[in-house]
């Protein structure tokens, strides 16, 4: 099964960090081609454009994501970018992600308006989720990220991903299944044996290109 590794850069790069990170990771990818892997990058807004770019240029097999989008379709909604905005510079969208559930009060309800805008655009969707609790999408990926183990250098315990995935699973969706949080290069081997993990959603070891491969590499 081809694992996916989702590379979440928050609010981190600028469009010239973007480029050197691109230089560097594509390098090691050549030196060591990573055949059944499905890597997808999520930069800010901002690098969006050069990321896309950069990756039909050189023809890579590397999805760009955005880390966010508007709730709504268009109109006078000053600093928000829309589903159809994003439409040629990424092919993908995070949603749900627990910070901006937490720090900007989205509820399930502007969640669900998101998916269904972003699906409506043509965007796979990465949903996250902080608990089985929570409601489910019909999207692409799910990624299960308990919020006390994201940034912390202490991810869940593979019993606690396995049974929740495994609960998250019973509300029949298809899609594929993340783990988040916390997960470096120590630890993405151990944590990519659970059973029901098909992948990772990364965030701050995967700022560094070399981190990054080696998640990926151990995959
Ligand atoms: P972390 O973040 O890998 O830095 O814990 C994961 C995430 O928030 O997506």
């Amino acid at each position: 099964m081809e694992k996916t590794i989702i590379a979440n850069w928050k609010s981190h790069k600028t469009v010239e960090e973007t480029r050197v990170f691109f230089d560097e990771f594509t390098n090691l990818l050549f030196k060591t081609p990573q055949n059944g892997k499905e890597i997808i990058i999520a930069p800010s807004f901002t690098c969006l454009e050069y990321a896309t770019n950069f990756t039909r240029a050189n023809d890579l097999k590397i999805q760009i994501s955005a880390q966010n989008v508007s709730e709504h379709e268009e109109g006078a909604f000053t600093g928000e970018i829309a589903a159809s905005q994003l439409k040629n510079i990424a092919s993908c969208v995070i949603i749900g992600h627990s910070e901006r559930r937490r720090l900007y009060n989205e509820t399930e309800e502007i969640v669900a308006q998101k998916v269904s805008l972003a699906k409506k655009a043509g965007l796979k969707v990465v949903l996250c989720l902080q608990n089985e609790n929570e409601k489910v999408e019909n999207v692409d990926y799910i990624a299960f990220e308990p919020p006390g183990a994201i940034g912390t250098g202490n991810p869940e315990d593979p019993k606690s991903i396995e049974s929740t995935i495994q609960k998250i699973k019973e509300k029949n969706t298809t899609a594929k299944m993340l783990y988040g949080g916390s997960v470096d290069a120590d630890n993405a081997q151990e944590l990519a044996k659970v059973p029901s993990v098909e992948g990772f959603l990364v965030g701050g070891a995967s700022l560094s290109p070399e981190s990054l491969f080696q998640i990926i590499s151990l995959c």
